[in-house]
C-alpha cells in the first residue's frame, strides 16, 4: 500500500526519488508528490495520477527543483479521494515539517478535534495532515526533529511507515514504522529510505529493516536507531540479491505476461535443491528446525488473503490426501478477530507472496499469542512475516511487479506440494510413492512451457469474450480453488464480474444466471471425478451457457460438449491446479488487453495490502 522513497547526500534528489517511486508505483498509483528543503524552506510538489504525472508537473514547473535532501510518496488512498491536496506530502502548521506516511492513523480524528480546538486548520481530508501537524505542536517543546516524531508518536494508535523532513533541520530525514515495512538504504556519504529494495538497490545493496516501535534519524554518513521510547538499537546490515533486470519487463508489454512467461523457470526456482528425486523426499532448510513440531502437529491450519488464500485451499487438499494431515483454512482477515481455538502443538502456515499483508501479519502474531508454532510460506526476502515467523520456507519467484499475483501462486502451490511431500514420507509413504511424485513435480515445468505455447488460441478466445459483463468458473476438488483464482484474476484486471464455484454447488443456484451470455469456463481434467464434471457441463450445456473447458490432451469427450477447449497436459492429480490455471491467468490477461485496461495496475488495487 504506498511507496516511500527518501534520499540524503549530495547527489540530486529529485531524479533518484521520481525514478524510486517509479518502482515502486505497484504499490499505489492514485496520487502522486515529492518535498525537498532548498533554500531554508520546504518545496513540495504533489499530483494526482501516476509518477509521471508528477515527474511532468516539476518538469514543467518545478523552476530546476534540485537538492541532496528529499522525499517522496505514491499512494494508495485510505482517507480523502485521490486529488492533488489529499497526495502526499503534507505540512504541519507552519509549513516547516513535511511528512509522508503509509498506513492508516486510527485515531485521527480525536486528535484533530483537539487540534482544531487550538486553531489549527487542515486543507487535506487525509489523516496523515493530521499526524503533520501534532509533530509540528510536539516541535514547539521538543526542541528537535527526532524527539517531536518520537513524542508525537506514542500518542498515535494505527500503523505507520513514514518519513519526516524539517526546514529547520536541513541535515536529516526522520523515518518511523509501525505495521508498515521500511527500510534504511545505507551508501557512502548518503542514505537512502524506501518501502522495499525495488527503490534503491541500483544505488545501494546494504540496507537496514526497521522493526515495528522503532524510529531512525538519518543523515549523510550514519544511521542512529531508537525505539520510541527513545532506547537506541543497534542494527544488522543486510545485503539484499535482487537485479535490476528482475524489475525491468524485459520486452513484454506487461509485467504480469512477462510473470506468467517466467512460470517454468519459477516452478523449477522452487523446488532447485530441495526435490530429491532419487529418494523420492524432500529437504527444505528452513523448516529444519521445526520439523519435530510439524510431524507432531495436531493439525496444520493455513491462513492467507487473496491468491495466496486459494493457494492455502489447494494446500489443504495436498496435505490431508497425499500425507493425511488435518488441515484447516482460514482467510486471515476473519481469523485475527474470530479469537480462535489454536493449540499449542499446532502448526500455523501463513501463505503470503509479499510477507507484509496486515491481515496476514496480525494472524501471524494471534497464532504466535496462542502459543502456535506459525510458519511463514513467503515470496519476499527479509519481508516481516518471513522475519516474525518461527521457520518457513521461501518461494523465489523473484520481484512479482503484477498486481495480479500469477508466477507466486503457482510457486506457491509448488512449495506447499514440496511441503505435503515432505510430511508423507516423514509419516511412512513408501519410497517409491515418493519417487513418482517427485518425478511428476520435475516434469511440471517442462508441461508448463508447452501450455504457454497455446498463447495465440487463448487470445482468440479472449476477443471472442472480451465484452461480456459476467463469468462463471467452475471445478471440483483441487481444481475448485483454481475456478476462484481464475475468476479472481479476471475481476482484477478486466473489472469483468466473475465468480468461481465447486462445479457440483452450481445446481445449488448459480445454475440461474445461466444462459447464451453467460461464458462459463470448466477446468475438466481427466481424474476420478472426470464424468461428474462432465455431467455438470451438460447442466450448462442445456442452458446454453458459453462453455470454455480446460481439458486434458487426451480427451475425447469434451469436445462434444465445450464451444472452445484449452489444451493441457495431465499430471499427477494433486498437482493440476500448477498447470490448470496457467490457461486462466492467460484468458483473464487476453480479455483485459482487449478491454484496454491497465494491466499491471488495476484501478483501485494495490500489490501489498499494509492496511486493515
Ligand atoms: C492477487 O492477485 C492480489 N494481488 C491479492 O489478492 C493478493 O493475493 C492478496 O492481497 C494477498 O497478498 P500477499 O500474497 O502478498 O499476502
Amino acid at each position: 500500500m504506498c511507496g516511500i522513497v527518501g534520499y540524503i547526500g549530495p547527489r540530486d534528489c529529485v531524479p533518484i526519488i521520481l525514478e524510486g517511486l517509479r518502482r515502486l508505483e505497484y504499490r499505489g498509483y492514485d496520487s502522486a508528490g515529492i518535498a525537498l528543503v532548498k533554500g531554508g524552506r520546504i518545496q513540495v510538489h504533489k499530483k494526482a495520477g501516476k509518477v509521471a504525472a508528477l515527474a511532468e508537473s516539476v518538469r514543467i514547473n518545478g523552476n530546476g527543483l534540485s537538492g541532496g535532501l528529499g522525499m517522496g510518496h505514491t499512494r494508495w488512498a485510505t482517507h480523502g479521494e485521490p486529488t492533488d491536496v489529499n497526495a502526499h506530502p503534507h505540512f504541519d502548521a507552519a509549513s516547516e515539517i513535511a511528512i509522508v506516511h503509509i498506513g492508516i492513523i486510527e485515531n485521527y480524528r480525536a486528535i484533530k478535534t483537539a487540534l482544531v480546538r487550538d486553531g489549527h486548520t487542515f486543507v487535506s481530508a487525509t489523516d496523515t495532515e493530521v499526524l503533520a501537524h501534532l509533530i509540528g505542536e510536539t516541535y514547539k517543546t521538543a526542541g528537535d526533529l527526532t524527539t517531536a516524531v518520537r513524542l508525537a508518536l506514542a500518542r498515535v494508535e494505527g500503523t505507520y511507515g513514514l518519513v519526516v523532513l524539517s526546514s529547520r533541520e536541513p541535515d536529516k530525514l526522520v523515518a518511523a514504522r509501525k505495521g508498515s515495512p521500511l527500510i534504511i538504504g545505507v551508501g557512502e556519504g548518503e542514505n537512502f529510505v524506501a518501502s522495499d529494495a525495488a527503490a534503491i538497490v541500483e544505488h545501494t545493496r546494504h540496507v537496514v529493516y526497521l522493526e515495528d516501535g522503532e524510529v531512525a534519524e538519518v543523515t549523510r554518513d550514519k544511521v542512529r536507531t531508537m525505539t520510541i521510547e527513545d532506547v537506541e538499537v543497534e542494527k544488522l546490515v543486510h545485503e539484499v540479491t535482487l537485479e535490476l533486470s528482475q524489475i525491468e519487463r524485459g520486452g513484454y508489454e506487461h509485467f504480469m505476461l512477462k510473470e506468467i512467461h517466467e512460470q517454468p523457470e519459477t516452478i523449477c526456482n522452487a523446488m532447485r535443491g530441495r526435490l530429491l528425486v532419487e529418494e523420492g523426499d524432500v529437504k527444505l532448510g528452513g523448516l529444519q528446525n521445526v520439523l519435530g513440531k510439524l510431524l507432531s502437529a495436531r493439525r496444520i491450519v493455513i491462513t492467507a488473503c487473496g491468491t495466496s488464500w486459494h493457494a492455502a485451499l489447494v494446500g489443504k487438499y495436498m496435505l490431508e490426501q497425499i500425507a493425511r494431515v488435518p488441515t484447516d483454512v482460514e482467510y486471515a482477515s476473519e481469523f485475527r478477530y474470530r479469537n480462535p481455538i489454536i493449540n499449542i502443538d499446532d502448526v500455523v502456515l501463513l501463505v503470503s507472496q509479499s510477507g507484509e499483508t496486515a491481515d496476514t501479519l496480525a494472524a501471524l502474531r494471534e497464532a504466535k499469542s496462542k502459543g502456535a508454532t506459525v510458519l511463514g510460506i513467503v515470496n519476499v526476502v527479509g519481508s516481516t512475516i518471513a522475519r516474525e515467523s518461527d521457520g518457513g520456507v521461501y518461494i523465489h519467484a523473484g520481484p512479482e511487479i503484477g498486481v495480479a499475483s500469477t508466477k507466486a501462486f503457482t510457486s506457491q502451490l509448488t512449495v506447499l506440494a514440496l511441503v505435503t511431500l515432505l510430511l508423507a514420507r516423514a509419516r511412512g509413504m513408501p519410497r517409491e510413492k515418493g519417487r513418482l511424485l517427485a518425478q511428476e513435480l520435475a516434469s511440471l515445468p517442462q508441461k508448463v512451457e508447452g501450455i504457454l505455447t497455446r498463447d495465440e488460441q487463448i487470445k482468440r478466445i479472449a476477443e471472442e469474450f472480451g465484452d461480456h459483463k459476467n463469468f462463471l468458473y467452475l471445478g471440483r476438488g483441487a481444481n475448485f480453488p483454481v475456478a476462484l483464482e481464475g475468476a479472481l484474476k479476471l475481476k482484477e484486471i478486466s473489472y469483468i464480474h466473475a465468480e468461481g464455484y465447486p462445479a457440483a454447488e452450481m445446481k445449488h443456484g448459480p445454475i440461474a444466471l445461466i444462459d447464451e451470455q453467460m461464458p462459463v469456463v470448466v477446468i475438466v481434467p481427466k481424474d476420478a471425478i472426470h464424468e461428474k464434471v462432465l455431467s455438470n457441463i451438460q447442466e450448462v450445456k442445456a442452458r446454453r451457457g458459453r462453455i470454455i473447458a480446460v481439458a486434458n490432451d487426451d480427451d475425447t469427450e469434451i469436445d462434444q460438449l465445450a464451444e472452445f477447449v484449452i489444451r493441457v497436459p495431465r499430471t499427477y492429480g494433486f498437482f493440476g491446479p500448477i498447470i490448470n490455471v496457467i490457461p486462466l491467468q492467460l484468458l483473464a490477461y487476453y480479455i483485459a488487453v482487449a478491454r484496454g485496461t491497465n494491466v499491471d495496475q488495476p484501478r483501485n488495487l494495490a500489490k501489498s495490502v499494509t492496511v486493515e
